[in-house]
């Protein structure tokens, strides 16, 4: 069995293991049901979810729904997972849904000791440009802090009478008193928009993330008669590649993974760098083509630096032919991910000067 640990950090080998063990939704069963579903989901790096049939009729039928999603200002970089999560709100987005996005300040107070004050002034100053850098509409966000938000902290109080220690334990596996406080302020998190507004809503993370959101859907069964909120969907984005093929997000490995930001040069060397379906010998490899299938470089064009469908396909049909050779194709990749860096870097100083214009909710 695969195991899941919001807090812990390691790669999936097998998502559709994954997706029967937990219970989750296919993607490829649901995304024709999306109005315009967009690349993610198509190719399925959001390769899952849930309630998504009940969402996707929500959106057909224009009817009212959110999205919202957090963060844990806990670094002073992000990865390219929350790249994927940005995409998937602009997609919400773009399908007028009502958005939020808030500071995970106390789960980030509870979980690594990090100070209200630094989390606040690392999410002003780097996190939400960065998704904003990213492409999230803040004319059309509502931001919030944790700590801020009473609705929030009220709700996790009233949770809590809803589970049992032995129901914590089955979900989260290991589960301290921090966990246990911040797994209930997700849970207000998650459902808080609902308390404004009853509707239905859409919560775009990593599968990591999925344990609360279970947590969550238990909770709306057991509260109907108070609040009788609608269950909450989720769609699910599979983890980054590790660049060197690895199956862990080891610490001790930061060639094999890109920071966002980082200096343009050094992520262009980490993809020259990558672990490649190259064969032996270039003859080799001209005579029985690439093997795209096994590359890191391949995965991280698809999750991450092609959109386009039509290029996409043309470079994995140029690698199996063996007309284009991982040299050539690392030296692409590298280029596209310096140009990344340096757009990002633009994009984030113009950002910050946006302050103004967001707007928060207390
Ligand atoms: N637990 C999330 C993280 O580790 C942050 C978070 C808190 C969150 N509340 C949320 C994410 C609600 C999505 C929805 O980054």
């Amino acid at each position: 069995m695969e195991k899941i640990d919001p807090w812990g950090s390691h790669l999936v080998k097998d998502y559709s293991r994954l997706i029967k063990d937990f219970g989750l939704e296919p993607m490829e069963d649901s995304f024709h049901d999306f109005p315009e579903p967009n690349y993610l989901m198509k190719r399925g790096i959001v390769f899952a979810g849930q309630g998504l049939k009940e969402l996707a009729k929500a959106m057909q039928e224009k009817k009212p729904f959110y999205c919202l999603t957090g963060m844990m200002p806990s670094s002073e970089r992000i990865h390219f997972g929350t790249k994927t999560v940005i995409e998937m709100v602009k997609y919400f987005q773009k399908q007028k849904a009502k958005t939020f996005i808030l500071v995970a300040d106390l789960e980030s107070a509870a979980t690594r000791g990090i100070s209200l004050k630094e989390a606040r002034e690392r999410a002003l100053n780097f996190y939400i440009p960065a998704y904003i850098a990213l492409g999230l509409n803040p004319k059309k966000t509502t931001f919030y802090f944790q700590s801020e938000n009473s609705e929030v902290k009220n709700l996790a109080y009233l949770f809590s009478q809803k589970i049992t220690m032995n129901e914590f334990k089955s979900i989260y596996g290991e589960i301290h008193p921090s966990r246990i406080l911040s797994a209930l302020a997700q849970a207000g998190d998650i459902l808080f928009p609902q308390t404004i507004e009853r509707m239905p809503g859409v919560i775009p993370v990593g599968v990591d993330q999925s344990p609360h959101i279970r947590l969550s859907r238990d909770i709306v069964r057991r509260t109907k008669r108070e609040f009788n909120f609608f269950l909450p969907s989720a769609t699910y984005h599979k983890f980054v590649p590790a660049l060197d093929g690895s199956n862990k997000m080891s610490k001790s490995s930061p060639n094999s993974f890109v920071s966002i930001p980082e200096s343009p040069k050094d992520s262009g060397k980490k993809m020259l760098r990558a672990l490649t379906g190259g064969r032996n010998t270039i003859e080799e490899q001209k005579k029985l083509g690439g093997q795209p299938e096994k590359c890191m470089v391949f995965e991280m064009y698809k999750q991450h630096l092609i959109e386009d469908e039509k290029t996409l396909q043309k470079v994995f049909d140029d690698c199996k032919k063996g007309k284009l050779l991982c040299k050539e194709d690392k030296e692409n990749a590298s280029n596209l991910i310096i140009k990344f860096q340096q757009n990002f870097q633009k994009k984030l100083e113009k950002a910050k000067k946006t302050r103004k214009q967001w707007k928060f909710f207390k």
